[in-house]
């Protein structure tokens, strides 16, 4: 399989694996259902799963062990779109090409959507059957997920940005703000199927895979900052110059469009040394790197 195909593919089984989980739409409560289904499903990258699954690969292990993880993983991001986008937060009234979920339905449902989509999740990673038969993997993998999720990943960096519109951080301060708000649930998509495989969490092969993930965490989001500078509002399926916009402290602000450009590529360097001692089977997770700097949206 090719990137592409590989791509594909793992998006195929998630969006199968989402729809399994999810709540039937034409059951009530039907607007709070509907609203799971339209953020869950429609569309996105889903770069998440596929950095689980491709670990998986590495490690020798198979997609149907990791199915519930990805699609978990997948859950929490899309319940953090959904949040991001509130008046509240970033404003914003177009998302993956379609109206965002509170101008879709309204407010209220979108904040418990969002809800129920992260307590989804975690209901997958405490029931799927196919994840462990080890109740001490298990519980690795929800702490991997819950930590990624708050205070000290995502939560915390949102609350970060939203402190931080119009201010001026440093580079070092808007590298935390980076790795927690995109870098940690980014990095819980390696550390899922490494836990789940048993990997020790001091051992050199999960080390090296969570450095590698905290590179291309970053790597990431400093592309989303950038696109939001050079792409277009079709392209990108959201505004186009939001964070502009919204006096965001960004790599591009601080650092202008080529220094933004450079960290990228400087960071995606690290991140393919880190996968050297896995050879062949850490082909997919390299070309995800490349991906992650060259895409365009
Ligand atoms: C957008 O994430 C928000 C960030 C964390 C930068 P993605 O670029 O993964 O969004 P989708 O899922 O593909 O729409
Ligand atoms: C959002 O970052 C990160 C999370 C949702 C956790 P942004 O606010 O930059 O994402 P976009 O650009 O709206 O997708
Ligand atoms: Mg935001
Ligand atoms: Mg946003
Ligand atoms: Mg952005």
């Amino acid at each position: 399989m090719d990137f592409k195909q590989a791509l594909a593919h793992y998006q195929e089984r998630v969006n199968a694996t989402i729809e399994r989980y999810l709540p039937d739409p034409q059951q009530a409560p039907e607007a709070l259902h509907s609203a799971m289904h339209y953020s869950a499903t429609g569309g996105g990258k889903r770069v998440r799963p596929l950095l689980c699954y491709a670990t998986a690969e590495a490690l020798g292990q198979s997609a149907e062990q990791v199915d519930g993880a990805a699609a978990a993983l997948e859950l929490i991001h899309a319940y953090s779109l959904v949040h991001d986008d509130l008046p509240a937060m970033d404003d914003d009234d177009l998302r993956r090409g379609q109206a965002t979920c509170h101008i879709a339905f309204d407010e209220a449902t979108a904040i418990l959507a969002g809800d129920a989509l992260q307590t989804l999740a975690f209901d997958i990673l405490a029931s799927d059957q196919a994840l462990t038969d080890d109740p001490a993997r298990r519980l690795r993998a929800v702490k991997v997920l819950a930590s990624a999720s708050g205070v000290d990943g995502m939560v915390g960096g949102q609350a970060i940005d939203i402190a931080a519109e119009g201010q001026q951080l440093t580079l070092d301060q808007l590298k935390r703000m980076h790795a927690l708000k995109t870098g940690a649930l980014i990095r819980a998509s390696v550390q899922i199927s490494a836990a789940l495989a048993g990997e020790a969490e001091n051992g050199d092969t999960y080390q090296r895979l969570s450095r590698y993930a905290e590179c291309i965490g970053l790597a990431f989001q400093i592309r989303d900052d950038i696109l939001d500078v050079i792409s277009d509002t079709q392209t990108l399926g959201k505004t186009q110059g939001a964070d502009e916009a919204h006096n965001k402290p960004t790599y591009t602000s601080l650092l202008g469009l080529e220094g933004a450009k450079q960290h990228a590529i400087d960071t995606h360097a690290e991140a393919i040394a880190c996968l050297e001692p896995f050879g062949e089977r850490a082909q997919l997770l390299k070309n995800i790197a490349d991906y992650i700097v060259e895409r365009a949206h």
